[in-house]
């Protein structure tokens, strides 16, 4: 780095938008988006989550109509995740097998009216499991080896619905080797697999629990699975072992207080890397909004361009929608 005052004078770079723009680094686009939903049962239902201001539960019917409006504005994917009724919640989470579940229901909702948008789906058992963990329990532990038969069965029955991409978010070891086998062995050599590869055991989920129903019931915490908030090395591990398995992308969760390891993933990797703008990262700022303690869109945005240049190539966050609509008044 070379250059002394008033040779350089770093403010010329800065002085006006056109020069601005044409130096700038990162750009957000809305091929960057991933677009997480929550979806309920029933028919035009739209239910307000109280801790995430701008986001409901919508019935499958209402999803559709948005989701349409999401492909206009060029969002590619869409991320489902089920609000599942309590009477459906079991020991061992049968419904997530159901070939009709929720889920299964709206992937193929969407995949007839917009084939062309790749659809998302979790794989993890918390939206079914009635003590709220994302796997199997055995007395007090989350049974490795057995979730593993259930990510299999639910990896492949969501595969069978239409899902584009499969997204196991439960931390278990040796998840994604055995659903890349199952996948091949099945028929589905094109099924996506991004993997949560690093996701923390974090608070910042709190809003989410309360979107699909899962916090009272969550028993204790996802600390034997999910990592811990201090590691950091760790998460280079757990990227690798994904990949190795046959991950075709890998996550890394929550987004803004994680920044540090997704630029450690890019650099060491160089694979595509995305991170997740956490509901607990959507809910501070807009809460903060609501406040008038400081400008939630202009945060927004800010949020999701730093995630960009810490090295992630896209950005899962609840936002998706009302940014892609800013970017496509932006064009027109
Ligand atoms: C569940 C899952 C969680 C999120 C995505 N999938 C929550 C959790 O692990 O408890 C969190 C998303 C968010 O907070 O926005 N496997």
């Amino acid at each position: 780095m070379t250059g002394a005052f008033p040779y350089t004078r770093l403010r010329r770079n800065r002085q006006s938008d056109w020069v601005r723009r044409l130096v700038r680094e990162t750009t957000v686009t809305v091929d960057d988006l991933i677009w997480p939903v929550f979806i309920v049962d029933g028919k035009d239902q739209k239910q307000p989550i109280s801790s995430m201001p701008g986001v409901d539960r919508l019935s499958i019917d209402l999803l559709v109509e948005k989701a349409k409006q999401a492909s206009d504005f060029g969002i590619p994917v869409i991320a489902l995740f089920p609000y599942t009724d309590p009477s459906l919640k079991t020991e061992r989470a049968e419904e997530a097998f159901n070939p009709n579940n929720l889920v299964c229901r709206a992937v193929s909702e969407l995949k007839k009216v917009i084939p062309h948008v790749g659809i998302m789906c979790d794989v993890a058992l918390d939206p079914y499991t009635s003590h709220g963990h994302d796997g199997i329990m055995v007395g007090n532990e989350i049974d490795n080896d057995l979730t593993l038969e259930a990510v299999v069965k639910q990896s492949l029955n969501q595969a069978k619905a239409g899902c584009d991409i499969l997204g196991p978010s439960e931390m278990m070891d040796g998840r994604v080797g055995v659903m890349r086998d199952a996948l091949e062995e099945g028929g589905f050599k094109n099924t996506l697999i991004m993997s949560y590869s690093a996701k923390y055991a974090s608070k910042f989920y709190g809003p989410f629990r309360d979107a699909v129903g899962s916090k009272g019931a969550l028993k204790g915490d996802k600390k034997t699975y999910q990592q811990d908030p201090a590691n950091s090395d760790e998460a280079l591990r757990e990227v690798a072992l994904d990949l190795d398995e046959g991950a075709d992308m890998v996550m890394i969760k929550p987004g803004l207080p994680y920044l540090d390891i997704i630029r450690r993933v890019k650099d060491n990797f160089g694979v595509p890397t995305f991170a997740y703008h956490v509901s607990g990262e959507y809910a501070m700022i807009k809460a903060a909004g609501e406040k008038g303690w400081l400008d939630a869109d202009a945060c927004m945005f800010e949020s999701i361009q730093s995630i960009k240049r810490a090295g992630a190539d896209g950005i899962l966050t609840y936002y998706a929608f009302d940014l892609a609509q800013k970017l496509q008044g932006k064009k027109s």
